[in-house]
């Protein structure tokens, strides 16, 4: 109650004011805490739910999504080794050719950023976790790397031509990241989203999936509409294979934040299968050089 007294001051609406500041402040820190004891794998869901006063579930629906979201630190190196970059027709079609400029938002450890950074463009990268950034920094040197969020972007107003986010819109809050973007996007430019997403269509695909989702599923819309102040929403998709080594494969497996998260028992029983998996499956048994087959969604919008 002191603190509180403390915080509050004189009262009225200054007090509201600092009150309010506080409340967010311990809010952020509190879903930090939770994102680290999962992490970590210090404490269950159960746990935590008791210590917030809530249910195993509440607990689980309200942080889950954000603990994973902030889980890709714990296995930045095995994403950069295992994710696939994206296809330059993809690339091509999402930063028009009149940009001079370009931000990749939840840039990670910069597998869209090094495309980017190869053509005639400004970079900037924005990443809020500092192990994502380390490997960005050492893997595309000389492109701008900041530390910031799509809800919070480190960026003047009408700064930039294009904002590029590649497998990362599902992490945002849409309501607050859409009019942050529209703020540091200059008058006519675009946002472009992309996923890359495995195809299921391939047999031992379909199968590899279906080990992943017996302990997880996540859910992500890549086709997500776009309101104002955007308009002229466009999609397009595009089939290509990315080679990969039999460990590589493996590191994609790891690098997934539901399997980050994932208790340790559970995770070494999924990798165990995946294991199995390349072991036996005709398409795949013996061979060290694999061809993962993606469909990439993208979706362009232009600001009005
Ligand atoms: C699946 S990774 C994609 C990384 C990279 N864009 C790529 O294509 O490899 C998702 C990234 O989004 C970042 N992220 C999560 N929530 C975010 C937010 N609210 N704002 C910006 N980035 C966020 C994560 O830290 C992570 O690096």
């Amino acid at each position: 109650m002191q603190i509180v007294e403390e915080i509050e001051g004189s009262g009225g609406l200054g007090g509201l004011a600092r009150m309010t500041e506080a409340i967010a402040a311990l809010e952020t820190r509190r879903t930090e805490l939770i994102a680290q004891l999962r992490s970590q794998r210090l404490a269950s869901w159960e746990e935590i739910g008791q210590a917030c006063g809530m249910t195993r579930q509440g607990a689980s629906r309200r942080w889950s999504q954000q603990a994973q979201a902030t889980s890709f630190g714990d296995a930045a190196a095995a994403y950069r080794r295992g994710r696939p970059p994206y296809p330059e027709s993809a690339v091509d079609w999402l930063v028009p050719g009149t940009a001079r400029s370009a931000l990749d938002l939840g840039a990670g450890t910069g597998k869209l950023t090094q495309l980017l950074a190869a053509r005639d463009l400004t970079v900037t990268a924005v990443e809020p976790l500092a192990a994502m950034r380390e490997e960005l920094v050492a893997a595309v040197p000389g492109v701008e790397v900041l530390d910031g969020s799509a809800e919070e972007i480190p960026l003047g107003d009408g700064t930039v031509d294009s904002v590029v986010v590649a497998q990362a819109w599902h992490w945002f809050d849409a309501a607050k990241a859409l009019p942050e973007i529209a703020r540091v996007l200059a008058p006519g430019g675009t946002l472009g989203l992309v996923w890359n997403i495995r195809d299921h269509s391939v047999p031992w695909v379909a199968e590899l999936d279906r080990v992943l989702h017996r302990h997880t599923r996540q859910e992500i819309d890549t086709t997500p509409s776009i309101g104002t102040p955007f308009r002229l929403v466009e999609r397009f998709e595009v089939r290509w294979e990315h080679p990969l080594t039999r460990a590589e494969l493996l590191d994609l497996v790891a690098s997934r934040s539901y399997v980050i998260t994932m208790p340790a028992a559970d995770r070494d029983e999924l990798m165990h299968q995946v294991i199995e998996l390349l072991d036996s499956h005709l398409d795949l048994r013996g061979r060290r050089k694999l061809s993962m087959p993606y469909v990439t969604r993208c979706t362009r919008a232009r600001l009005t």
